[in-house]
């Protein structure tokens, strides 16, 4: 297994495959629940089987070597300066993940690490999350051995730790979503988790003749960009005009419908009150669909999917033209029990729940529509359910 990538790992690193071990971490794709999870509420994400694969190899200094075999310039930096790197095009990601496990206090130990992604970069898909997520299982297991330690990695606090990489390191203030569900996926289950809390439950994904089709925009999008920290920005100013009235509420997961429609007038603003009003319905259709996966209940599932969808359309004002025409063509075409963007939005992925028999005709109805409209084709994947992060025998 994973011959080849040893042999380009060596060609890089030289040395023999002794020493070498293999890490791999997935992409996800939410089902619903989005534009919620940094305000405490409800998402429903699976991990995808789509990886970032990571072959490292401890050393005996403090230097850590990064190359990815997509991008064939290499990074060198120094554990013990890793304030250094943050502007990185690329490695920022690994290199704010290995500052900040270092900062909890994990013991690192320099190695050379090869990367390869098959989670295309800024679909939506969490790409990040998973370059996040094979990273901190590398180093955490190379320091382990290094100094000896015989200890189950947390994944939950790996998921945490990369989390605050993305935060204080990248400056996106990004919700936990995307690292646990990298982290704690498994096989064919989708995880409903409490992002107040991070109580989770694994859901088995029973789609019978539906499979989850993942519509790719190609529209680059960085969330960098500022859109995304103003959203949540916006409802952390929601969440203090509610607390005029209801002082003892920590989160917007913590306001419900009914608390909503009383206090609605509260929301002065009319932005707020929009973006408010997409975080407490949304949070309701994750408990619904939750409902109705366990029930078989697929038609529900679907329209709750094109409910949420809309609600990021016009309250939340994420979508962008690219996603809309993505699920208009997706809602028009043949099998479809709902379409709905997935991910941050602003480009980005689609997810659409499409009857097995129809996937042929609807990846090329909706490819061309989309073409047509836009001027550059979109990708189709049918997303296989995988497992989180973890090691893999070579
Ligand atoms: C990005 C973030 C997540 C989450 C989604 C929107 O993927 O990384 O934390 O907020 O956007 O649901």
């Amino acid at each position: 297994m994973f011959k080849s990538l040893i042999e380009e790992f060596i060609g890089y690193f030289g040395g023999s495959s002794e020493g070498i071990r293999v890490f791999k971490a997935p992409g996800r794709v939410n089902l619903i629940g989005e534009h919620t999870d940094y305000i405490g509420g409800f998402v429903f994400p699976a991990a995808l089987t789509m990886c970032t694969t990571v072959l490292a190899r401890p050393r005996n200094d403090r230097k850590i070597n990064l190359i990815a075999t997509d991008l064939k310039q290499m990074v060198n930096a120094d554990l013990d300066n890793l304030d250094m790197y943050r502007n990185l095009k690329w490695g920022n990601y690994q290199l704010g993940v290995a500052d900040e496990l270092q900062k909890a206090g994990y013991p690192l130990c320099g190695c050379d690490l090869l990367y390869e992604d098959k989670v295309p970069l800024g679909s939506g898909l969490s790409s990040s999350a998973a370059i996040e997520i094979a990273t901190a299982l590398a180093l955490v297991s190379l320091g382990y051995a290094a100094n000896g330690i015989n200890r189950k990695i947390n994944m939950t606090e790996l998921a945490l730790i990369s989390q605050k990489a993305e935060h204080n390191y990248v400056g996106v203030k990004c919700g936990i979503m995307d690292q646990f569900a990298s982290a704690m996926g498994k096989k064919d289950m989708a995880i409903f988790l409490d992002c107040r809390d991070l109580t989770y439950e694994l859901v088995p994904l029973k789609l019978n003749d539906y499979r989850l089709v993942i519509g790719f925009t190609n529209k680059k999008r960085s969330l960098g960009e500022g859109k995304y920290n103003e959203r949540r920005k916006e409802c952390e100013e929601g969440l203090a005009m509610l607390q005029k009235a209801m002082p003892g509420i920590e989160y917007l997961r913590d306001v419900s419908v009914q608390d909503f429609l009383k206090y609605e007038n509260l929301l002065v603003d009319d932005v707020i009150r929009k973006r408010v009003k997409h975080v407490v319905y949304e949070n309701e259709r994750v408990l619904e669909s939750v409902k109705a996966l366990k029930n078989n209940d697929l038609r529900t599932f679907g329209e709750l999917m094109n409910q949420s969808h809309d609600s990021l359309r016009d309250l939340y004002e994420v979508t962008g033209k690219e996603l809309d025409t993505l699920v208009n063509a997706a809602r028009k075409a043949d099998g479809v029990l709902g379409s709905r963007m997935t991910g941050a939005g602003f480009g980005g992925s689609t997810v659409s729940l499409v009857h097995k028999d129809s996937i042929d005709d609807f990846i090329k109805q909706v490819g061309s529509e989309y073409e047509k409209e836009i001027g550059y084709s979109a990708d189709f994947y049918v997303s296989e359910i995988g497992d989180g992060g973890r090691e893999e025998e070579i």
